[in-house]
């Protein structure tokens, strides 16, 4: 298939009262593993390039390879922006070939978080590309504070009102989760989540994907979150896979035995992670 829009795939998630998954990536393998593992079951998926991963590979090789293994494949592909606070970056990859963006105005007050991301919007609805905001920081999972402290947790009035300034496709909200290894266990709090899913009809949006325990993110899904946000767990296991495989014998019968040892196994994560995503 082409590209999907990643507003369709969220959309498509909302009425199936579920969420889509994104997962971040940045090489050949991360990238191929996760579109070949929502084939196998059948499941939607987003790729999401963090800009400070561009020197890993670059926005327009992250787009074409994204785009290239859609079309080997049957199941919805969507390509997305992950947080990026800089306009001329966000118009950047936009021209490189992202169809979905993040405007990350979340460290700014209210009003300039809304300003920075309408501009976005409005820039970006000239391409047909979605735009992902976020209100309520989600911070570093290293940080209790940045998880626990309700004060920077989103309301569900001021998310009614940031989706109607800013016309975004889809929110990313701040309920409870952080990136990173958490320092402690995360709580969602999903009374909050399920007011502010009834305050907008914008798709939200959960960050900090990893380490969340199951139980939670079933809860989330069932209220509102229509896509969730996974990074560290998946560059720690490509990392673990490769020190397990180059601390083998098998490194020294084939020069490529890597590649497909961490493909298989990075396939094998993603198809488990897929399950949470409840597509029939
Ligand atoms: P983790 O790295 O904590 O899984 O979070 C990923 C994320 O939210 C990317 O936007």
């Amino acid at each position: 298939m082409a590209l999907e829009k990643v507003s369709n795939i969220l959309q498509e998630a909302e009425k199936r009262n579920t969420s889509a998954i994104a997962f971040d990536a940045f090489d050949y393998q991360t990238i191929y593993s996760c579109i070949m593992g929502a084939e196998a079951v059948k499941k939607p998926v987003i790729l999401m390039l963090y800009p400070t991963m561009d020197s890993l590979i670059t926005p327009r090789i992250f787009a074409e390879t994204v785009k290239d293994l859609a079309k080997k494949v049957s199941v919805p592909v969507g390509l997305h922006l992950d947080h990026c606070s800089n306009y001329e970056y966000i118009l950047s990859a936009i021209r490189e070939g992202f169809t979905s963006v993040m405007a990350d105005g979340s460290t700014l007050p209210f009003e300039q978080n809304v300003a920075f991301t309408k501009e976005v919007v409005r820039a970006a609805t000239v391409f047909g590309v979605d735009v992902e905001g976020e209100l309520g920081h989600v911070g570093s999972a290293g940080n209790e504070s940045d998880f626990c402290n309700e004060n920077s947790y989103t309301t569900p009035e001021d998310a009614a009102a940031f989706a109607d300034a800013t016309g975004v496709a889809s929110l990313a909200v701040a309920i409870g989760s952080a990136h990173g290894h958490y320092v402690k266990e995360p709580k969602l709090d999903i009374e909050r989540l399920r007011e502010i899913n009834e305050a907008t009809k914008t798709p939200l949006v959960l960050h900090g994907g990893s380490g969340i325990p199951q139980e939670q993110l079933v809860a989330a899904f069932k209220n509102g979150i229509n896509k969730f946000n996974v990074g560290t767990e998946y560059f720690i296991l490509n990392a673990k896979l490769q020190k397990d495989f180059f601390g083998s014998e098998e490194a020294d019968k084939s020069p490529f035995g890597v590649v497909p040892f961490v493909r298989k196994n990075l396939q094998s994560y993603i198809e488990k992670k897929l399950e949470l995503s409840v597509w029939s």
